[in-house]
């Protein structure tokens, strides 16, 4: 199975950013965590992370071409305002996971409204590194 992980706008930044909010650890962290319980069923991971939408978007239109089975993405602040990237999440057929870091309904009244997990199949939030972790299990769950 072909998954990709993708992390938007500020994310490469954690550690740096709100620790009450993201915790203490450092975007290589996060991906050494992903890493260190990537169940067998994946095959191929493809980290991402970018703090341009556009790129974002190219990089989604690319799994689609390439025909990656399951994607999670975390889009940072595009998540409550992007639809140029629910646009690009809706082409991309495989099963799509939403996480965040911390709780979106906790926080401020911008982040209640959600733009692109619409068009994935789950949404995850507020269990820190554990809300990928989540992800992960979900995806074994769907396709094993
Ligand atoms: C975030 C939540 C967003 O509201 C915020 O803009 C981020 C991180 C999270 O992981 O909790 O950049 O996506």
């Amino acid at each position: 199975m072909k998954l990709a992980i993708v992390n938007g706008a500020n994310l490469n930044m954690l550690s740096y950013r709100e620790t009450e909010h993201y915790g203490s650890l450092t975007y290589d962290d996060l991906i050494n965590k992903i890493k260190d319980n990537l169940p067998d069923i994946f095959t191929y991971v493809d980290f991402f992370q970018s703090n341009i939408e556009g790129e974002i978007i190219n990089y989604l239109h690319k799994i689609t071409r390439e025909d990656y089975d399951a994607l999670i993405i975390n889009p940072g602040a595009y998540a409550h305002y992007s639809y140029a990237i629910y646009d690009a999440l809706l082409i991309f057929k495989g099963y799509k996971i939403e996480v965040h870091l911390s709780d979106i309904y906790q926080r401020d009244d911008f982040r209640k409204k959600l733009v692109t997990a619409p068009a994935c199949n789950e949404i995850i939030s507020g269990q820190g590194v554990n809300s990928y972790l989540l992800a992960l299990a979900s995806l074994v769950d769907i396709y094993s």
